[in-house]
């Protein structure tokens, strides 16, 4: 084994006091072996940085997942509990269910209800919709008001893009019907379509091409009150044709399509697929599936570090926040008093919050009977997992039927559809606020004893970049409660603003906000660690005692750059990492002096909200 490895292994494994060696010099070590000296970190630094990139991981998330199981598939197969535990019913519930994972090997049964009975297809699409499966014809899911984030309703869309069945297999007379409803899609796709604030009486009145009281009744299991829900619909006139030309289809080929569907479900959702071992695999889908469950789990058995890592991560998120607030003090987006308000608030607003979890529950009663309605058993993977998602349905739904439908924010965490777990930071609008899952919070990630040279241009870049989708092009428009707000929309046309849009997009981008995020969050992160205005030139740098070569300003861009090793390409709704890395850098005004690079031509970076100095 080589050092850098036991150094790593002994970081993972046992606090810094048995260790011989200092986590800042192991950092270094990794730094240097993916480094490829052969490229010049001027002309690509991501190719510089990660060109000797050797972990037999994917990228560093791979990494920490990896990890993450590790630890958590210790929990789950034990069997002895400690003495006054709380949650021992949750954690073995939680038991149950991965046990039956890790020992079933099937394809995965559509459930009786699914796919038998009466086919209607508003009943059947409720039905689906009930187990988890969305985006069947149209898109259902519970958010909260446009303009009152502390109020539930229901939003009805038309599915997203890439849900349609695959081509080649299909009978004509599915064929026909796919391509219809790919027609409707394209007729009605709009970039930011209008959106209809009515009450589910309202909905009927309006769109009364689709049995909505069918549907409803399916999904919910009880019929709703006309005046009970509260629906907004983007889409209106998809939805209109989608009621016609859906009213006269033969049942054969309404049941064909829908099992089509549900299988095609059911295989992604399974956590058999993938290169990984099945307890493995068993972990990431039910982090996905259960997620307070696995986070409360791994909150209280295995992360340790919970306060010491909050005082830090507060330490850095404040500091981004003293220079964003620097920024708005110059105004270089020549905003109105009024605006500039509105973005203050904002920012003061801002929750921190370290792991999905609800804030304020301590006690393990409400954890304990959370999932009280699911009856998981120790052998039968397939009703667990039906079950499971009829659990995440029933959960994210509970709350329309109570009276008033108002969000709780203490009670509040993330149960949405994903079937694959969040891994980094997120930011949510709606609760103006930023989540970082506590998977994040591991090595290669983050570790409180690493140096803050290393913290700011990781954690640092990362909480400047999830700060920073709070104020792009979509976030603004959400105001410090989460509501959508007039002032934004405004704020949005000013010049100033259009400009940085436009300046970011002068090499094409495959998301616009993910590009501002980037931009934006790096020279946070780095003025917050050397401040505003910060020139290398004008230091003398003292050597760190990990190291004597690389002076501060290269390790931050090496580490930074770092986070985006990986094997090529892998990008979703993203840019590829070597262009983030080197897009995000060359709009940062002191890279090229940090690396001693030639300067041809004066700097044309885009600086959005920094001052330019
Ligand atoms: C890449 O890493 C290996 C060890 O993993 C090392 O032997 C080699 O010199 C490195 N190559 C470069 C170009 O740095
Ligand atoms: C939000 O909008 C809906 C309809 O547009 C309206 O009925 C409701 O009163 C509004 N709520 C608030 C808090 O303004
Ligand atoms: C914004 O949302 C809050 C709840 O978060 C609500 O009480 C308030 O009425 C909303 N404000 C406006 C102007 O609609
Ligand atoms: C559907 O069938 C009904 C009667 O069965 C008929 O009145 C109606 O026009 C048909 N609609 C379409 C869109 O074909
Ligand atoms: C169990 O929950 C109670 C509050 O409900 C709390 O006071 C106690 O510290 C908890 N015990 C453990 C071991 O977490
Ligand atoms: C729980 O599920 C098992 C099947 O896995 C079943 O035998 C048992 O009756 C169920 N119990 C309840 C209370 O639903
Ligand atoms: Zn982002």
């Amino acid at each position: 084994m080589s050092s850098l490895q036991l150094a790593l292994l002994c970081i993972v494994l046992a606090p810094l006091a048995q260790c011989q060696v200092d986590i800042n010099v192991a950092m270094m070590g990794q730094i240097y072996s993916n480094l490829d000296r052969s490229s010049s970190p001027c002309a690509n630094l991501w190719a510089h940085s990660c060109g000797n990139w050797s972990g037999n991981y994917m990228d560093n998330f791979e990494r920490a997942e990896a990890s993450y199981a590790k630890a958590m598939a210790l929990v789950l197969s034990g069997t002895h509990d400690k003495e006054g535990e709380n949650a021992t019913h949750l954690l073995q519930q939680i038991r149950d269910y991965f046990a039956s994972c890790v020992i079933s090997d099937q394809e995965l049964q559509l459930p009786h209800e699914l796919i038998s009975g009466h086919l209607e297809w508003t009943n059947a699409a409720g039905r689906l919709r009930k187990y988890g499966v969305n985006g069947v014809f149209l898109d259902e899911s519970v958010d909260v008001a446009y303009n009152d984030s502390r109020r539930y309703v229901i939003q009805l869309k038309m599915p997203a893009q890439n849900d349609h069945l695959p081509m080649a297999t299909l009978s004509p007379e599915l064929q026909q019907l796919d391509r219809e409803l790919r027609e409707l899609c394209r007729k009605y796709r709009r970039e930011e379509p209008t959106l209809q604030s009515w009450t589910l009486g309202e909905l009927k009145q309006q769109i009364p091409q689709i049995d909505w009281k069918n549907y409803f009744e399916a999904l919910l299991e009880v019929e709703p009150k006309d005046d009970q829900l509260r629906v907004e619909v983007s889409d209106v006139g998809y939805l209109r044709e989608l009621g016609t030309l859906l009213q006269n289809r033969s049942t054969t080929s309404l049941q064909l399509y829908l099992t089509i569907r549900l299988t095609s479900f059911a295989r992604k959702a399974n956590p058999n697929t993938g290169l990984w071992s099945r307890v493995h695999s068993c972990i990431q889908h039910m982090r996905a599936v259960l997620p307070l469950g696995m986070n409360y789990i791994y909150d209280r058995y295995v992360y340790r570090t919970r306060s010491e890592d909050t005082r830090q991560l507060m330490e850095i998120f404040t500091s981004l926040r003293r220079t964003f607030n620097k920024y708005l003090d110059y105004n270089h987006m020549e905003l109105s008093p009024q605006e500039l308000d509105y973005v203050r608030a904002k920012l003061a607003g801002v929750h921190l919050k370290l792991g999905n979890l609800p804030d304020a529950t301590t006690s393990g009663d409400f954890y304990d009977s959370h999932y009280a309605s699911a009856n998981f058993s120790r052998s039968d993977f397939q009703h667990n997992f039906w079950q499971a998602l009829r659990l995440r349905t029933r959960l994210q739904h509970a709350p329309l039927l109570q009276h008033g439908a108002v969000l709780q924010p203490e009670l509040y965490y993330l149960n949405d559809d994903v079937l694959s777990a969040r891994n980094a930071p997120y930011f949510e609008h709606e609760r103006n606020t930023l989540t970082v899952p506590l998977i994040f919070m591991q090595w290669p990630f983050y570790d409180y004893r690493l140096h803050s040279v290393f913290q700011y241009s990781l954690m640092g870049f990362i909480l400047g970049h999830e700060l920073m989708h709070g104020f792009e092009q979509d976030g603004i428009l959400f105001d410090a409660t989460g509501n959508e707000s007039e002032l934004g929309l405004q704020l949005r046309q000013q010049p100033r603003f259009q400009a940085a849009l436009k300046c970011v997009q002068k090499t094409p981008t495959a998301s616009l906000k993910e590009r501002l995020a980037d931009v934006n969050g790096l020279q946070l992160a780095y003025d917050a660690f050397f401040g505003i205005g910060h020139d290398s030139q004008r230091f003398e740098y003292r050597p760190y005692d990990f190291e004597r070569e690389l002076l501060a300003p290269q390790l931050f861009h090496l580490n930074f750059a770092q986070f985006f090793c990986g094997r090529l390409p892998l990008a979703i709704d993203h840019d590829m990492d070597d262009v983030r890395v080197n897009v995000a850098e060359s709009n940062l005004k002191q890279f090229s002096t940090d690396f001693n690079c030639q300067q041809q031509a004066p700097f044309t970076g885009c600086e959005m909200w920094r001052p330019s100095t």
